[in-house]
């Protein structure tokens, strides 16, 4: 039984919904407080085990690599200027055991072309996906969840939650036949439908557990959805030959893709952050009597 050692991260986009601050840097490098989402979704797995990183990048994305790479010159400030507590959080962004890979996707096609582009370091593996921008809370990493279905059932699984019936357009729908309260079927999946013609109000979410079978099918697939090479396309195919579980997860999403999701992130991680919890908690019910009453 192969285990699921290989995270892919699609971090090639344009994050156009972002600009002006994601005009010369990459919105997986935009802090939730003081960590970068991908730093986040990095985190996610390798609580689940996984142990190469594999980072699709594509122009204006040199800040990853740079984040998760050594930072001579200012750990030796730190280090001199005795500032040990900064210093460790600087050199403990990554374990040691880890291994970051970087691969080029040099035109954005799409998320099944990002996805495509691992194959030569996934090989005959399976392969978790993450997409950074879906900042997942939970008490046990949602990928680890998904890599524990993975291994009960030994096929794709995608990570789904319920959306509002007109939102089912921002995201790929599954139909589905239920098998218990968290587990589904997947009998069929389709790209961006429009609300009247979604198959189901279940949305796939950044994440995925997928056999590496699926690279036959990226293979063959012609663009879909936005004239992009569509990952749900790919899935779709793939229905046909093996079977694909849809897992409710445990824990929330915040759509940081999103103004108003990397805005809730923001506020619900920070309310909880050891350093600044507490004064926000106040400054927010100050902010919200003044406006009240202004
Ligand atoms: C991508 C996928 C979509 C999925 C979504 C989750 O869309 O294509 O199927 O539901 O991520 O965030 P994007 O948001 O990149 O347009």
């Amino acid at each position: 039984m192969k285990k699921v050692t290989k995270a892919v991260f699609p971090v090639a986009g344009l994050g156009t919904r972002f600009l002006p601050a994601t005009k010369a840097n990459p919105k997986e490098m935009l802090p939730i407080i003081d960590k970068p989402l991908i730093q986040y979704a990095v985190e996610e797995a390798i609580e689940a085990g996984i142990t190469d990183m594999i980072f699709i990048i594509g122009r204006n994305k040199r800040a990853i690599p740079d984040h998760f790479d050594m930072a001579y010159e200012l750990e030796t400030e730190l280090e001199l200027n005795g500032k040990t507590e900064l210093l460790k959080i600087v050199q403990n962004i990554i374990p040691k055991h880890i291994n970051c890979i970087y691969l080029r996707q040099a035109q954005a096609l799409g998320l099944g072309h990002a996805v495509k582009m691992a194959q030569p370091v996934v090989n005959d593996e399976p392969f978790a996906v993450l997409l950074a921008d879906d900042l997942l809370d939970a008490q046990v990493s949602v990928i680890k969840q998904m890599v524990d279905v993975y291994q009960a059932h030994q096929c794709s699984v995608l990570g789904v939650q319920n959306v509002p019936r007109e939102q089912t357009k921002s995201y790929g729908i599954v139909a589905t036949n239920p098998i218990d309260a968290r587990l589904e079927q997947v009998t069929a999946i389709v790209e961006k439908p429009k609300p009247e013609n979604a198959p189901s109000t279940l949305g796939v979410v950044g994440r995925y557990i997928l056999t590496p079978r699926i690279f036959h099918y990226l293979d063959q697939i012609q663009p879909g959805a936005g004239g992009e090479i569509q990952l749900t396309d790919a899935i779709s195919a793939l229905l046909a030959e093996e079977k694909i579980l849809a897992y409710r997860y445990d824990g929330v999403r915040y759509d940081c893709g999103s103004k108003q999701g990397y805005l809730e992130a923001t506020i619900r991680l920070g309310l909880r952050h050891p350093e600044c919890g507490s004064n926000l908690k106040a400054l927010m019910e100050k902010i919200v009597n003044e406006e009240k009453f202004s």
